[in-house]
């Protein structure tokens, strides 16, 4: 690829979705958007940028992000903030709380909003407290199948057996065995397109929890600082916000507390 077109489909993934691609990902975009321009018949990089400019109803542009995206995610990943969640919960349950708002704000293919649902299940069980968990992302391809909740062996790795077995039933589909997750957790989950990177967000606010996990490590200062001061807006006093290992709010302007590494409160 030129680097014009480049710096131009760079340019494009800022704009579009705050995502700061690096000089050096050139190769990545290139082969992450072959398979766009095979599927449209398009040769050349330049002749696609020009199809992604003329994209008059954004179609492209939805699909061009759902290749670029990066959608690595697991159950139960970065397990300390589902044993500090059940933490919050089991407190809440005890005061007689009526309402539980918990937000998966990059929820990818949804392993991370199913893994808070099981916490919830698991602590709430039949208590009448509203437990409802939101979950977004910019990647359509990732909320369908997330939305669909059916995951390949490979997947259900780091999930132990035991909410394996509670949660999920086993489905043959040809020769592979995948997993479906049980309605009884997925009703608690509503999923929705949500662009990170421009707030403001049109929730009603008082959240108890956000995931924001493992994707502010791809956009800049100014996109980071935008969104952590919009969670801490929608956030109830005394809400929590759980990032990702390698994304530290202590470089932003923020008015958080960091309670522990990766865990603010909102005071
Ligand atoms: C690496 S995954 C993280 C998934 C999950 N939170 C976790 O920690 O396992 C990053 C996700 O962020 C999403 N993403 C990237 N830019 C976004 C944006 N501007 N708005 C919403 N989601 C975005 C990607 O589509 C992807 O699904």
């Amino acid at each position: 690829m030129d680097s014009a077109t480049f710096e131009r489909l760079r340019t494009i993934v800022y704009d579009s979705s705050g995502i700061s691609l690096r000089e050096t990902k050139e190769a990545m975009v290139s082969a992450r958007i072959a398979k766009r321009m095979r599927a449209l018949g398009i040769g050349t990089h330049a002749e696609y940028l020009h199809y992604l400019e003329h994209d008059a109803n954004g179609d492209e542009i939805t699909r061009f992000l759902d290749v670029i995206s990066t959608n690595v995610t697991s159950f139960f990943r970065e397990s300390q903030h589902f044993d500090f969640l059940r933490d919050i919960l089991t407190a809440r349950l005890r005061d007689s709380t009526s309402k539980i708002r918990l937000w998966s704000a990059a929820v990818s293919t949804g392993e991370e909003a199913l893994s808070i649902a099981m916490v919830a299940h698991d602590v709430l069980g039949a208590s009448p407290v509203d437990c409802r968990i939101l979950a977004t992302d910019i990647s359509t391809r990732a909320l369908i199948n997330a939305q669909q909740g059916i995951y390949e062996a490979a997947q259900m790795e780091n999930l132990p057996e035991q909410m394996r077995r509670r949660f999920f039933t086993p489905v043959r589909d040809s020769d592979a065995i995948r997993y479906r997750a049980s309605d009884e957790i997925m009703r608690r989950i509503v999923y929705r397109r949500l662009n990170l990177s421009r707030p403001p967000f049109p929730m009603r606010g008082q959240l108890d929890v956000v995931f924001c996990r493992n994707v502010m490590i791809y956009f800049d200062t100014a996109v980071r600082e935008r969104l952590v001061a919009e969670i801490y807006r929608l956030l109830q006093p005394g809400g929590y916000l759980f990032t990702g290992h390698a994304e530290s709010l202590s470089s932003l302007k923020t008015d958080f507390a960091c309670i522990r590494p990766t865990i603010y409160q909102k005071h």
